[in-house]
């Protein structure tokens, strides 16, 4: 409302008029929010503030935060995630956490943490209080399935069974009940977050199946063992969430079967760069044709250019959100997420994932 762009129809005299110094404020969006939440702590012109409804501890390691986001919310799709800022020591830090409720009329959230020994936001999270008030993001992802056309299978370890409970919840309120196995593994029976949760849940919906896997006793899943437990898992829409080692067997597995069609696949950590010692560095060019980073391979473009002091758009570090997607004007990169080489020539590419096998030239978004 008092914000004016030069490129619109404002006169100059109107612009120096908003310049005068003592009206100044008036055209400052981050004083009017500070205002707005002397009134109330969630009203902002700008950022997603939620109050928390209630913490509730879901396992020793796991909480999930009942959250009523402001009017600035767009809403999500099951299987989506978002950001959570939180201070901590002092400083603002984000992280990104599964929504794990399908979307609900009154507008709550529940977002679902798996509490890290070294993870500074999940244990300021779980020290929340009702009645608190935090910043969100709007919803992201891509790992959704709204409308299954064949039998799902739904491999979920640890915190992996978050965004899938959103799935069954909102196929289960919509009565949609598709034909669906979740095989879900965890270390010990008392680590297994929404146990309770989906007891209730086959109650109403019979047809759902459900294996637990408990590694302290079973040893970890393999892929033998998904063929004895699901015998037509080749047939289904997989959807697969969990530990990084657990997804890679898996998907390994998808991948030497020709499956990986049918396999969609969240990551919950930022793509970890392996750089071997003998890696070649390449250069990075702007559009201007100027050297602008250099990135070895094995290190993906985004972490490259952020050490090298340059601030690309990003969000998810994942591949996931597109938020780095980047123009690529020439030069080659291989994709740490799919596996698989771009072509020399014009084209788009995702930073956070894409790592150079050539010297690039990039368009990149300042
Ligand atoms: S930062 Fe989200 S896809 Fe790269």
């Amino acid at each position: 409302m008092f914000t004016y762009n030069s490129r619109n129809d404002m006169t100059a005299s109107t612009a120096a008029f908003w310049q005068i110094p003592w009206l100044k404020p008036l055209n400052d969006v981050e004083a009017w929010n500070r205002v707005l939440q002397l009134a109330n702590r969630t009203w902002s012109l700008t950022e997603v503030r939620a109050r928390v409804l209630s913490v509730v501890r879901e396992c020793a390691d796991a909480v999930s935060l009942h959250l009523k986001p402001n009017g600035r919310f767009k809403g999500f799709v099951p299987g989506q995630y978002l950001s959570l800022t939180l201070p901590c020591n002092g400083v603002l830090k984000s992280r990104s956490f599964s929504l794990s409720k399908a979307p609900a009329r009154d507008g709550s959230l529940r977002l679902t943490i798996r509490i890290k020994h070294d993870g500074s936001v999940s244990k300021a999270a779980a020290e929340l209080k009702a009645g608190d008030v935090v910043t969100i993001g709007q919803a992201m992802g891509e790992f959704t399935l709204p409308e299954p056309e064949r039998g799902v299978l739904l491999l979920s370890a640890g915190s992996g069974i978050t965004p899938m409970m959103a799935m069954l919840q909102d196929w289960a309120g919509r009565g949609k009940r598709p034909d669906v196995v979740l095989v879900h593994s965890c270390r010990h029976a008392s680590d297994w977050i929404f146990r309770e949760e989906l007891q209730t849940l086959v109650h109403r919906w019979p047809e759902l199946r459900v294996h637990s896997r408990f590694s302290a006793r079973d040893g970890r899943l393999h892929t033998d063992d998904l063929a004895a437990l699901v015998p037509d898992y080749a047939e289904r829409d997989t959807l697969l969430c969990g530990p990084e080692g657990f997804m890679a067997d898996i998907a390994g597995h998808y991948r030497a079967h020709g499956l990986s069609a049918r396999l969609k696949q969240e990551h919950f950590q930022a793509f970890k760069t392996e750089i071997r010692p003998d890696a070649p560095e390449y250069r990075v060019f702007g559009a201007d044709g100027q050297a602008a980073f250099t990135a070895r391979n094995g290190q993906n473009l985004l972490e490259a250019a952020e050490r090298q002091g340059l601030n690309p758009a990003h969000g998810c570090r994942r591949g996931i959100c597109m938020t780095c997607t980047c123009r690529k004007l020439g030069g080659t990169v291989h994709n740490q997420l799919t596996d698989t080489l771009s072509g020399d020539g014009d084209e788009w590419i995702q930073l956070c994932v894409s790592t150079p096998v050539s010297d690039l030239h990039l368009e990149m978004t300042p």
